[in-house]
């Protein structure tokens, strides 16, 4: 069912403010790559021994500490080779510097947390040479009871790409505020499971692309406070879809605009989710979505029971635009409990909370939207290790990706 006619939800805004950038300024390092090659602290320089298998070594938080904390412009370096960890590293303060990750790294300890976190860096950059750099979180063996793998904290001026990240225990990656961000080049394996998230991001001006995400709850999802946020060329290989929320108290999300993205099979296509709180959402526009095979479409939700209620009259949420989406599903229209304008909301006073309820027409001369090659049927087992994947050079159909990969560059 395409959804092109069903253009607003909320209120209306024309199309002449929809293609404006959603970004205010620049994002990424503001330093070339090479700029941080000045002093390389391999980790196997600094404690990261290795073990009694040649090819097996451990990393821990030296290199950080007692190089690149001690040289401005320099890239922590993980050489190709398989490493475990024990003990997680929280990486604070640096600026112009790079990690340069193009080893796989295991998960070895249950300890909660997050494996790796990234705090206050600034012209930062995280990345594989060769696009094979991972974490394996091995999450079969401690789901939902162990860490997370990646949070980038208050950080500005930095990116994060070519990286692959598999089986996190829980969330895959978080960006926490900070701003100037790039995410891009990302393939994510979870399991068919809740908790299980790909991307959550929060912040200002930052720019998510070409990522793809195979697990059973969040792909892209965008979380207060965020403003200036650009997520495009998204590929949700059986995912629970993404979304905006969950929304509590305090809620300020503005200026967010996704586009080109391609969502198979899993929960719903995208979803807005809060229950009581306060704040806003406003001037969102989800465009150009293609789905196959997603059990529902778009869901606005503000009793969402997957949270818990929170004090507060609920969040405002105000130019909201679905433009240009087209899916295998029926399409329906369903209100309830909802006043605004737009779709099948009614204006006037809340005084009655009767479903309305309108199907929506097949378009005349609509065919099924076009599949990427290499969608999964059925999402990973939740009890069994999954396999390292490589990352795709095709996030949407009949889009290239962005920039290439650096192990084609
Ligand atoms: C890293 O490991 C080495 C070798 O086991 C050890 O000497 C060093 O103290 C460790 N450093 C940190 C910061 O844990
Ligand atoms: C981040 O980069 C911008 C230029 O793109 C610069 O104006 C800003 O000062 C930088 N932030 C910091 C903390 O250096
Ligand atoms: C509605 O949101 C769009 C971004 O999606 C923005 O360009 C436009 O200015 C907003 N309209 C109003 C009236 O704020
Ligand atoms: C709608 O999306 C399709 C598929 O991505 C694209 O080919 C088409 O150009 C889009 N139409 C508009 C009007 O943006
Ligand atoms: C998406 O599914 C295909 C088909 O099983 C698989 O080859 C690909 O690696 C999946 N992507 C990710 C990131 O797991």
């Amino acid at each position: 069912m395409k959804l092109s006619t069903w253009k607003t939800l909320l209120s209306l805004v024309s199309i002449t403010t929809l293609t404006s950038a959603q970004l205010t300024g620049k994002v990424g390092p503001t330093t070339s790559t090479a700029s941080k090659q000045a002093t390389i602290c391999n980790v196997l320089n600094y404690g990261g021994s290795v073990g009694s298998s040649v090819r097996y070594r451990t990393c821990n938080g030296s290199a950080f500490t007692n190089c690149v904390l001690k040289h401005k412009g320099s890239t922590l370096y993980v050489p190709p080779g398989n490493y475990g960890m024990q003990t997680w590293q929280t990486l604070t303060g640096a600026s112009q510097w790079a990690l340069q990750m193009d080893g796989v790294i295991t998960r070895e300890s249950t300890t909660g947390g997050h494996m790796i976190v990234v705090e206050n860096a600034n012209d930062f950059e995280f990345f594989s040479s060769n696009s094979a750099g991972a974490i394996q979180g091995n999450g079969y063996q401690c789901r939902n009871a162990g860490p997370r793998l990646i949070r980038i904290i208050t950080s500005t001026n930095w990116s994060l790409h070519d990286l692959i990240l598999v089986d996190s225990p829980e969330f895959h990656l978080i960006v926490q505020e900070g701003s100037n961000g790039e995410v891009y080049n990302l393939a994510i394996r979870g399991t068919n499971l809740g908790g299980s998230d790909g991307v959550d991001i929060s912040g200002v001006n930052h720019w998510v692309h070409d990522v793809e995400v195979t697990n059973r709850d969040e792909c892209v999802t965008i979380k207060s406070p965020a403003s200036n946020i650009l997520v495009e060329r998204i590929w949700c290989n059986q995912s629970g879809g993404s979304a905006i929320g969950s929304m509590g108290a305090g809620t300020a999300i503005e200026n967010i605009l996704y586009r080109n993205v391609y969502t198979n099979g899993g929960n719903q296509i995208f979803m807005i989710k809060s229950w009581g709180g306060d704040g806003y959402l406003r001037n969102v526009l989800l465009q150009n979505f293609i789905a196959r095979g997603t059990a529902y479409g778009l869901d606005v939700n503000q009793y969402w029971s997957g949270q818990t209620q929170v004090a507060g009259n609920g969040v405002q949420i105000n130019n909201v635009t679905f433009q240009n989406w087209s899916a295998t599903n029926k399409a329906t229209n369903k209100c309830e409990s909802s006043f605004g304008t737009g779709s099948c909301l009614r204006g006037g006073t809340p005084t009655s909370f009767a479903v309305t309820t309108t199907s929506i027409g097949m378009p005349s001369g609509f065919t099924n939207p076009p599949s990427l090659s290499g969608d999964l049927s059925q999402g990973f087992a939740t009890n069994s290790p999954i396999p390292i994947p490589t990352i795709p050079t095709t996030f949407y159909p009949g889009l290239p990706q962005i920039s290439p990969l650096a192990k084609n560059k």
